[in-house]
């Protein structure tokens, strides 16, 4: 470190990184705006490809953008046979794992894969936002033994995805669930996995590379992949009335409770209202367990309170995650595929971020405070 810089908080807490017009996160208001949007303004009321085109080219599609770039990325939901080959070789992997191996192979067939212009990003983020769902469905049919079923180019980004695991079209009420909840993780703020894209674009290296970046950030539980551990609490705890002897045993054994707790928000995160009501209409529409549904209302509620007697003051309020499991679980994906899932939606966020981190093309590169020794002598005689 250079003499005079003092060190950055630890986690880079509270830096401001990079400008950006994507999102922003208020912690302590519990507001998310995307793309000048609240997210309730959004969910529900948007398609997730309307929102990526909000992301990607700064306002919602007309009806004739819309249709164009629908059919575009309808066309690019096919799988080179490198992919599909990735995926067949990762079956027993987890499903993150998978898209990240199989991501990485995505611009075999792009005709410049190391161009950064505008055009080039824009359809690199087409191509990889249609594509992830192809592969994660592609690798849940593998894993299981089954073989792929190909995309079809007259369903949604959301219902396509749920024909090609389940092998049938999806109720429409099911597809808007899924499709909503990619909308609501689309883009949040500076994030470990959305920052990782932005270091690797700011290289001027290429769309592909920082979104496979993104996916390995993505991965880890303090990030994305918390909802599948979320539904084994669930299950674990089984009644609610065994809800707060479980979550103070694991207090006390040191563990986190999946599903609480954020570093920006010290509020109940507004995905969290928005996917809980998501999980209600689906147990209302009899297409999933009430009675999970119930007991997760009930958990959350002990868990609030547990939280708050054990670390006061720490204001850990239930996160995207926890509803996530439900939301999820409901369309009958299994709970090791929910991060891989995270990455579907959250995929056109990056490339948004990729596009925006080129047009800034600043080199994003920190210092770091040594803390090791000095002067070390070596010692040949060892
Ligand atoms: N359960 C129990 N204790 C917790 C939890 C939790 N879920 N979250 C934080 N704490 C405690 C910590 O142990 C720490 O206690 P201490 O001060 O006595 O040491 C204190 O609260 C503050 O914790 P930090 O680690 O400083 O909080 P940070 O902001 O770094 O962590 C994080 C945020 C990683 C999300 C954390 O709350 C956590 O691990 N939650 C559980 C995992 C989870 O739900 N992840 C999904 C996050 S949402 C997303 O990324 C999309």
């Amino acid at each position: 470190m250079s003499g005079s810089t003092a060190p950055a908080p630890r986690g880079l807490d509270g830096v401001v990184a990079a400008a950006t017009r994507m999102s922003h996160v208020d912690g302590l208001a519990g507001q998310l705006i995307i793309g000048g949007y609240e997210l309730k303004e959004l969910a529900g009321r948007v398609s997730f490809e309307e929102t990526a085109h909000l992301l990607w080219r700064g306002h919602l599609p007309n009806a004739d953008e819309l249709a164009m770039m629908r059919t575009e990325m309808a066309t690019l939901r096919r799988l080179p046979s490198e992919a599909l080959s990735v995926i067949r070789a990762a079956a027993k992997a987890p499903p993150i794992d998978a898209l990240r191996m199989a991501c990485a192979t995505l611009s075999l067939d792009l005709s410049a894969p190391d161009a950064i212009s505008p055009a080039a990003d824009l359809a690199a983020a087409k191509m990889l936002t249609a594509r992830f769902p192809t592969i994660v469905a592609a690798h849940a049919r593998v894993s299981r033994g089954d073989n792929p079923i190909a995309p079809r180019e007259d369903l949604g980004l959301a219902a396509n995805f749920l024909y090609m695991v389940h092998g049938e079209a999806p109720d429409p009420i099911v597809a808007r669930a899924l499709d909503t909840y990619w909308v609501t993780v689309i883009d949040h703020g500076m994030n470990a996995s959305t920052f990782a894209a932005r270091v690797i674009a700011s290289t001027r290296s290429d769309a592909v590379s920082a979104v496979t970046g993104a996916i390995g950030a993505l991965k880890g539980p303090l990030h994305g992949g918390a909802p599948g551990p979320v539904l084994d609490m669930l299950v674990e705890i089984n009644t609610a009335d065994r809800a707060e002897a479980w979550l103070k045993k694991e207090m006390q054994e040191g563990r986190r409770i999946m599903g609480f707790g954020h570093r920006v928000y010290k509020v109940r995160d507004p995905r969290a209202d928005v996917l809980a009501r998501v999980a209600e209409e689906m147990s209302g529409a009899a297409l999933h367990d009430r009675a999970l549904f119930d007991l997760a209302r009930a958990v959350e509620q002990t868990a609030l309170r547990v939280l708050e007697e054990s670390k006061p003051g720490r204001n850990l309020k239930t996160n995207v995650e926890f509803y996530t499991a439900l939301v999820l679980q409901s369309l009958g994906l299994a709970p090791r595929s929910f991060v891989a899932m995270f990455a579907c939606g959250r995929v056109a966020g990056w490339c948004a971020h990729v596009i925006e981190q080129h047009a800034e093309d600043h080199l994003i590169r920190p210092q770091s405070e040594y803390v090791g020794p000095r002067g070390l002598v070596v010692d040949r005689s060892r």
